[in-house]
């Protein structure tokens, strides 16, 4: 028998997690009161522990409207407070989302400025309905070398929110996969040069131990909206086994129903680990 998880209740709206130990600690998740926008052909979701997704297609859906991109980012921040909220309501333990990478410095000085401020008036903006969603935020990327201002909200942002236990919000800022990882092969670097490490005790765990987030469990599912299928230096070491779904509709528009879409796809994945499929 599956250990059924404490109810808890979105929207005022009781919802039944069934953690299933079986199936590499995702969750199983039955909707008993699902809202008509939530239909789905899948009797029971399979919930993965933590997606990542790749905010693609504001600068297109700023476009399309005949608006500057600035307002494309802006409608893409306000999203992310909708992701939030759709992915606690399933039961999503971690959500991290790609908001600006090491290469994104090469954009326009505005467009780079302009991401910077969105991202220091996000998190004091919206933090009462983080709060009250229980998401706790954390920073993954090359944040000591953020000018300091933004160092600053990245501080506050994760000391305010510590206690918070629902779900945690991993923003990716100044992230690059190969940055990551050559930072954590330079951490090893150097214990190595003082004598600390020998060469040949680096696993594979170890290494993932030197990482931004050691503690964060892989992501299950990577997504990207826009029509892109590629994953842009995003968790190259971290999504190594992750299944990936992609969608045409561009970010700011990513709301509940494609959500549900690339659950009941994820659903459907047999992930194998590099293993064989277990007989049923
Ligand atoms: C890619 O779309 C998106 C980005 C480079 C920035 C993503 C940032 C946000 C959604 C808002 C900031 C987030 C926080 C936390 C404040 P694009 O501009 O490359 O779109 P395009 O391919 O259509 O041009």
């Amino acid at each position: 028998m599956p250990e059924r998880l404490p109810q808890t209740y979105v929207y005022g709206a009781p919802l039944f997690l069934e953690k299933d130990m079986s199936s590499n600690e995702e969750a199983r998740f039955s909707l008993f009161s699902r809202k008509k926008s939530q239909k789905t052909d899948v009797p029971e979701l399979k919930i993965p522990v933590h997606l990542a997704v790749i905010m693609d297609g504001n600068g297109r859906w700023a476009k399309k409207r005949m608006l500057p991109r600035s307002a494309g980012h802006r409608a893409g921040a306000d999203n992310l407070k909708n992701l939030c909220k759709n992915c606690g309501h399933y039961g999503i333990k971690y959500v991290t989302v790609y908001a600006f990478s090491t290469e994104n410095w090469s954009r326009p000085e505005s467009e780079v400025h302009t991401l910077m401020e969105l991202f220091v008036e996000y998190f004091d903006r919206y933090d009462p309905e983080l709060e009250q969603e229980g998401i706790r935020v954390r920073f993954t990327g090359d944040i000591a070398s953020l000018p300091e201002n933004i160092q600053a909200v990245c501080k506050r942002a994760e000391e305010g929110s510590k206690h918070r236990t629902r779900m945690t919000l991993i923003v990716a800022f100044n992230y690059g996969g190969r940055r990551e990882i050559v930072q954590a092969a330079q951490k090893l670097a150097q214990q190595v040069k003082e004598g600390k490490l020998q060469a040949e005790d680096i696993t594979e765990d170890l290494f993932a131990q030197n990482l931004y987030l050691p503690d964060v469990p892989d992501p299950d599912l990577i997504i990207r909206p826009s029509g892109e299928e590629r994953t842009s230096n995003f968790l190259v070491w971290e999504g190594a086994y992750s299944e990936l779904w992609f969608s045409d509709v561009l970010w700011p528009d990513f709301g509940m129903k494609e959500l549900t879409q690339a659950l009941e796809a994820y659903t459907k994945r047999d992930r194998r680990f590099g293993g064989l499929t277990k007989e049923k």
